[in-house]
């Protein structure tokens, strides 16, 4: 690879596909068809993964409504719920789009996701048709939590290392392309899976799909939500709220370290990306972002990423995958050689007390409020757990090493 002169290089390359970017959309309603797909690609967009085909003989009817949010205080939505199927389009006309959409974009990578009933034949039957139509590459999608459960496929498949081996090896048997093996969250233990997935021959991973979830529950009517006509079922889990769930899967299996990943799971803006890509994802998979405010954050995934590489002197993406794994450790091996405290800047400080009442409620009751809006923090009675800067609204708290307790307490 040759880096553009005088430009941060963004280029990533994973199973030896080239991204112009790391920047590509999750299979779901953003890849829903291929003028949809050309769409974005005109904006940037470095690559897609296709909404996942199925063979024309499985019957797929969605539900309506099929969404439900979860709000901050401030309107914003902080997580999402799905419980959308695989595409309902026949696959000849994927196959047609596939190949168009290859011809106008040829740098872009171009994923199939695939998904199909428990038999051999129709698993390769999907592979070798899409990769014949151009796909750079196929994505086996054995995580989707909801509906396709129930047919015993989706995260059914995913949640068990001998299934998950057995169609990957199906795949692997016939595919020319890379093959990426797309994992649940919902599971105990992620590695057996990823094992599985390796013995069966996969070259990559693609991790999270959503988490099942229950969005909430009407309180008139007793209905949980989505009510699709007056009852509901469990939901897949994306957004913001997900990032945390993602990053620790991510992270585990780069830790673990057999195969390259995509990261995937509430990424909204450049900051989560990169954060995806310290603990080891290669490329960012993005759904829920675009789905809430469309194509065009890519500008600003695009510029953020470039500027921080420029900021942090790294000229490549490459240079940043992976470095936060050395600081994940054991519990057991974090340091307790210092005890900290609590520390507020007076002149931040409105009086509000709020870190008053939790240190008293549910802390060790160190902090006390005093005349002129001022707060005193005992530093023999703080325990250092750090609750007191997370609810302060104005960030006046802040953690430092704690001068009198020089002993962590047993
Ligand atoms: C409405 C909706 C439909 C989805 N459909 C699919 C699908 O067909 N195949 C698939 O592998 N993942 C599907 N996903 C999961 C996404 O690809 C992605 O893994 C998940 O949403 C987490 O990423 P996000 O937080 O960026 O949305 C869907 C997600 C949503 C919200």
């Amino acid at each position: 690879m040759v880096a553009p002169a005088n430009k941060i290089d963004l280029r990533t390359e994973f199973c030896g596909l080239i991204f112009p970017n790391p920047f590509v959309l999750a299979s779901a309603p953003p890849t829903a068809s291929g003028a949809m797909i050309k769409k974005a690609f005109k904006l940037g967009w470095g690559g897609a993964v296709i909404k996942t085909l199925k063979p024309d003989d499985m019957q797929i009817v969605d539900v309506t409504p099929r969404f439900a949010t979860l709000k901050s205080s401030h309107g914003e939505t902080i997580g999402f719920e799905n419980m959308e199927l695989v595409t309902k389009r026949p696959l000849g006309i994927w196959l047609k789009e596939i190949r168009e959409i290859k011809s106008e974009f040829p740098d872009r990578v171009l994923i199939a996701s695939i998904m199909a009933d428990i038999k051999k034949e129709s698993w390769q039957n999907l592979a070798k048709a899409a990769e014949g139509a151009g796909a750079d590459a196929i994505e086996l999608n054995l995580s989707c939590p909801h509906g396709m459960p129930e047919r015993g496929i989706g995260a059914a498949v995913g949640q068990k290392p001998e299934l998950t081996k057995l169609i990957t090896s199906w795949v692997t048997e016939v595919a020319e392309v890379p093959v990426f093996i797309k994992l649940t969250p919902n599971v105990t233990d992620i590695e057996p899976i990823a094992e599985a997935a390796l013995e069966g021959g996969a070259d990559a991973l693609s991790a999270i799909n959503t988490v099942e979830s229950m969005m909430g529950v009407d309180l008139d009517t007793f209905v949980p939500m989505p009510s699709v006509d007056g009852s509901s079922s469990y939901g897949g889990y994306s957004g913001m709220a997900v990032k945390p769930i993602g990053l620790r899967v991510v992270s585990q299996l780069a830790k673990w370290g057999q195969l390259p990943i995509s990261g995937i799971g509430g990424i909204s803006h450049w900051e989560h990306a990169v954060e995806y890509m310290l603990v080891g994802a290669s490329n960012v998979q993005i759904c829920t972002a675009v789905m809430l405010k469309g194509y065009g954050i890519i500008h600003d995934l695009i510029k953020g990423l470039e500027q921080y590489l420029e900021k942090k002197s790294f000229t490549s993406v490459k240079e940043i995958i992976g470095l936060s794994l050395p600081k994940i450790i054991a519990h057991s091996s974090l340091d307790r050689s210092k005890a900290m405290m609590a520390q507020v800047n007076q002149e931040w400080c409105t009086g509000c007390n709020l870190c008053v009442t939790v240190c008293e409620d549910a802390g060790y009751a160190a902090i006390s409020g005093g005349p002129n809006k001022t707060i005193y923090i005992d530093s023999k009675k703080c325990d250092g757990c750090s609750l007191c800067t997370h609810v302060c609204r104005r960030k006046a708290l802040n953690m430092v090493v704690n001068p009198v307790r020089k002993e962590i307490r047993g």
